[in-house]
């Protein structure tokens, strides 16, 4: 029953302590929607809150981004690390030029042929862009999805890393229009409660939405979930 009520209750939850207001979340704009999600691979949310206006102010459309030099968006990308997100999203600019006319597709399979954009980012674009409906599985997706469901193998592995998609799928709220908010409130949730370390139901177990459902909490594995292959 819970994969049929999953999407409510974290669209719920959102609505209470979700993120919000953030400046690039309720933007159907593919460009603004695709910069925002490679400046938070890797990048806190406060420091990209600090450093987005002013990239999008110096490259407003995709076309300009694709016109700059190298020079220029490294110029533009400097301080924030993994620089190689920065030669990407470059390299990406021009491939959306040239291919696509200067849109973004909305398909996630021809979102993740582009430059620097793997399968949980092509789903994030997709459904804060297009609304359309693509799953996203990042870490902490995977994390979140381990716990509830148990899952004890490890996530490295190819057949767990497949369930774990499937799942994300099988998730997914039924009506298109509830895209945005599902996938901010997966990323959020995972990001703010069902975090690594010090998930809130450790210290006050009735807060998640989840805890009469979530099979690593009633069985006390919440900490030791998801589990990594011993090297
Ligand atoms: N990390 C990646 N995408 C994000 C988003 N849309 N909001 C907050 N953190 C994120």
């Amino acid at each position: 029953a819970l994969i049929t009520s999953f999407s409510k209750k974290l669209i719920a939850w959102h609505g209470l302590h979700g993120r919000a207001g953030l400046p690039w979340q309720n933007n159907l704009d593919p460009y603004a929607v695709w910069v925002s999600e490679i400046m938070l691979q890797q990048t806190q949310v406060a420091t990209v809150l600090e450093r987005y206006p002013r990239f999008m102010k110096r490259f407003p459309t995709v076309k300009q981004l694709a016109a700059a030099s190298m020079d220029e968006v490294m110029a533009e990308w400097a301080g924030l690390g993994y620089y190689s997100r920065a030669r990407n999203l470059h390299a990406c600019a021009v491939q959306v030029v040239e291919r696509f006319a200067g849109k973004f597709p909305n398909d996630p399979v021809l979102l993740e042929q582009l430059k620097g954009i793997g399968r949980s980012t092509a789903g994030a674009i997709a459904a804060f862009a297009f609304h359309v409906r693509a799953p996203i599985l990042d870490a902490n997706v995977k994390r979140v999805l381990a716990r509830i469901f148990a899952i004890e193998d490890p996530i490295e592995e190819k057949a767990v890393n497949d369930r774990l998609w499937n799942l994300a799928g099988e998730l997914l709220p039924s009506q298109a229009k509830d895209m945005p908010t599902y996938t901010q409130a997966l990323m959020d949730f995972g990001a703010t409660w069902c975090t690594s370390r010090g998930p809130v139901c450790l210290s006050n177990n009735h807060q998640c939405p989840f805890s009469k459902d979530c099979q690593a909490n009633l069985s006390d594995q919440v900490l030791i979930l998801p589990r990594k292959r011993i090297k």
